[in-house]
Parts: structure tokens; sequence; C-alpha cells
């Protein structure tokens, strides 16, 4: 794992959306693997921009979105389909057909969740796959104490994680309780990984990953041995690491 401090959000953002459009770039058939939340914010709006100025071709490149909210439909405003299409997939010509986030309203979930997982297996390893980070450490929604061997499937979230999603909705009661997130197995698969994290919110994350164990009550501690990790922090993380 290699950690890189990029002093903040801003700077991080325009750095992993330069990432993603040299890859874009370099190989127009990439499989992407994109993440949602706070810290994806300002990434897909950069490189968007970055897409439109170098007019790149996306008929090719394919996505796999790491979750989606339980028995949310695409239309509702804090779907992560809602999300990914405001921030990246409504500003170029991307091809909606290879566009693949899990349905939360699906009639058998479980069946969703496994039909993704094939279908992530069957297209290839993501070239690139993003990632936040939970103040719990959890990957997608993967939650501690979830295995290390686990794949795409139904999960639940635990209280703390409703609780910072709960942010985006009105009351707390509103916040699905559940998700359909891709496996840790799943995600370590990624050719490459960037995770981001930033503010004090994620220090302790942070610092249980960069220097804890390996170990299934530390999702993201599954990364120390996946051989291409970029862990990209700002100062505030950066400074409480060295304190
Ligand atoms: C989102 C996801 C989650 C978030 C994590 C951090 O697709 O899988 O693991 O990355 O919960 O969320 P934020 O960025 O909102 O702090």
């Amino acid at each position: 794992m290699k950690l890189i401090n990029l002093k903040n959000k801003s700077i991080a953002s325009d750095y992993v959306a330069v990432e993603l459009l040299k890859l874009i770039q370099s190989t127009p058939t990439a499989t992407l693997g994109l993440a949602t939340g706070n810290t994806m914010t300002e990434i897909y709006p950069r490189l968007s921009e970055l897409l439109t100025a170098n007019r790149v071709n996306l008929n090719d490149i394919k996505t796999f979105n790491l979750d989606e909210y339980v028995g949310l439909n695409s239309s509702h405003p804090q779907s992560y389909y809602t999300y990914m299409h405001e921030l990246l997939f409504n500003h170029n010509e991307w091809n909606e057909d290879h566009i693949y986030i899990p349905r939360g309203d699906a009639p058998d979930l479980e069946d969703e969740a496994y039909a993704y997982e094939q279908r992530l297996f069957s297209i290839g390893q993501p070239d690139i796959q993003l990632l936040g980070i939970g103040e719990n450490g959890h990957i997608g929604f993967n939650e501690p104490g979830t295995s290390f061997d686990s794949q795409t499937r139904v999960v639940d979230l635990t209280d703390s994680t409703i609780k910072a999603n709960s942010i985006h909705f009105d009351t707390i009661d509103d916040v699905p309780k559940q998700a359909i997130s891709m496996g840790l197995q799943s995600i370590m698969r990624a050719k490459r990984i960037i995770l981001l994290a930033f503010g004090e919110r994620k220090q302790e994350a942070i610092e249980r990953l960069v220097n804890g164990s390996k170990t299934e009550t530390l999702p993201a501690s599954i990364l120390q041995t996946h051989p291409n990790v970029d862990i990209i922090i700002d100062d505030v993380i950066f400074n409480y690491l060295n304190h």
C-alpha cells in the first residue's frame, strides 16, 4: 500500500480524475469500479470536465458501482443510481448498456446480487477500483466482521453507518437498513485500487489500516495484501498519523 498525502479533497479529486482520464484514454475498453458517498463528490464533476475537454469516446468503457441501497428505486433522489447519473453519467456519452449498478428494488435481491457478481466476474477485473472508507473501516458496505471471502450480496448496515448516511435523509427512519454490496473478494480482484479518506472522522480507520494488522474486524485491512493500492489522504489525516 502506498500512502499519498495530497493536502485536501480538492487536490486529491483532481489527481484521481486525471488518473481515470489517463486510463480511459490509454484503454478505451477499460472497466472502472466506482464508489459513491461524500468522498467522491468532487471527482466525478472534475472527470466530466476532463472528458468533455478531451472529447473522449466512452462507448466501450464499462463501470461497476460498489453498492446500492435496498428498497430505493433508481429514481429515488438518494439512490446511488441517481447520485452517479447526476454527478457523472448524465454529462458525457456514457454507454448505458455498460453501466452496472445493483438494483436495490429488484424483486429478488439475492438473485440480483448473484447475477451482479457473475457479470463482474465475466466482464473481468476492474482496471481501477475507487474506494472510500467508513469510520468503522468498511469498504463497500462490508461492515466489520465480514468474511474476507465475501462476494456481492445483501448486507445489513450497522448503526454507525446508518447514522453517517442519515445526513442525506430527512429522518434517520428514512435511511435504508440494508444494501447490495460487492464483497471483499470482489473488490480485491481489481488491478489497481485507489482509496481516499479525508478529515478527522476517518483518521482512526486509516491509522488502523496503515499500522494495524489484517483482521476481519477492519474490513479495509484486506487491502494490505493487494499488490497495487494507493491510499490518498489529506493534511488532517497525514498530521494525525505523524503525531
Ligand atoms: C459508497 C461506499 C462506502 C463509502 C463510505 C464512506 O459507495 O461503498 O463504503 O465509501 O461509507 O462514505 P463517505 O464518503 O460518505 O464518507
